[in-house]
């Protein structure tokens, strides 16, 4: 049974061939309109999600499927029954699930049952789906990934760490730009790989510099202390910032944005900004994620 944890579970021979599905699916989306019909997909959100929640379901049903919300409160998601039994009651019934959860190990721990394909859709740890589906907004606005330049300034965070996981297999330049205070705690764990084409620094202008994609996320990702904002207020990615990167730079940010904290509003709004493409970006990806786990 295939799932989808994490980037590092693949090489890149298969992301990419996911990637080339994705593209497919962009561009003559009527060739895989049945290819899951009388297949359901059960979603479960543990936390808030717009993007990925409406890209999963409207996604599905481009592919011809059906796909059905349970709400973890609702369902007394590991409260009425264990997580696992909730697991093996869906497999009955549906035929891939998507989940988004506060701790990671509970998503491994529920994929390594094997009674369903499972996805993460976002957890403490790691966010795949959207690094996947950035990787194919980088690929179309900028060319080859292994060219590029790319600056991360925030948090060490699961979309942060999705993304070393897609420099590990692609050798990209990752510029990773935080507050001292949080890089020295976390240097060693981003460093672990010993890659040359990885740095990291707490001078944002030296990270940003001739960069050709910068990206940023939230200050403090959902479940995080919000306390770890003060270090943040000088790392705020603006027009000015940008002025370092290269001449064709784009910025991407996941999204939710928080407005004039970790990205001015101007910037967002700018023709720099790729961040609706970016959005749209995750259905063409996930439903080729979702074809090839089926
Ligand atoms: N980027 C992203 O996953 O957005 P949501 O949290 O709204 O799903
Ligand atoms: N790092 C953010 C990503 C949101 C899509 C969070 O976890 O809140």
């Amino acid at each position: 049974m295939k799932h989808f944890i994490d980037i590092a579970d693949f090489n890149s021979r298969k992301l990419n061939a996911i990637l080339k599905t994705a593209k497919q699916i962009k561009k003559i989306p009527k060739k895989f309109a049945n290819k899951c019909k009388n297949k359901t997909l059960g979603m479960i959100f543990q936390k808030e999600s717009t993007r990925t929640r409406v890209s999963f379901n409207v996604g599905f049903q481009k592919l011809g499927g059906h796909s059905i919300e349970l709400n973890p409160e609702s369902i007394g998601f590991g409260k009425r029954e264990s997580y696992q039994d909730v697991i093996r009651t869906l497999s009955q019934f549906i035929d891939i699930l998507m989940i988004r959860n506060d701790d990671h190990n509970i998503i491994r721990n529920l994929s390594s049952l094997n009674v369903l394909p499972i996805i993460n859709g976002l957890s403490n740890y790691s966010h795949p789906c959207q690094i996947l589906s950035d990787f194919l907004t980088i690929n179309e606005k900028l060319g080859n990934i292994k060219s590029q330049r790319i600056c991360w300034v925030g948090d060490y965070n699961n979309v942060l760490r999705s993304l070393i996981e897609l420099q590990c297999l692609y050798k990209f330049k990752l510029n990773v730009v935080m507050p001292k205070e949080i890089l020295n705690k976390n240097k060693s764990q981003i460093l672990k790989k010993n890659n040359t084409n990885l740095m990291v620094t707490n001078v944002i202008n030296e990270g940003v510099k001739n960069a050709d994609c910068v990206m940023t996320d939230a200050w403090v990702s959902m479940g995080e202390k919000s306390t770890k904002k003060r270090y943040f207020k000088n790392y705020q990615v603006n027009s000015d910032i940008m002025k370092n990167a290269s001449v064709h730079a784009i910025f991407m940010h996941c999204l939710p944005a928080y407005r004039n904290e970790e990205v001015s509003s101007t910037l967002l709004d700018s023709n720099k900004s790729v961040v609706w493409e970016q959005a749209q970006n995750r259905m063409f990806v996930q439903q080729a994620i979702i074809l090839d786990l089926l």
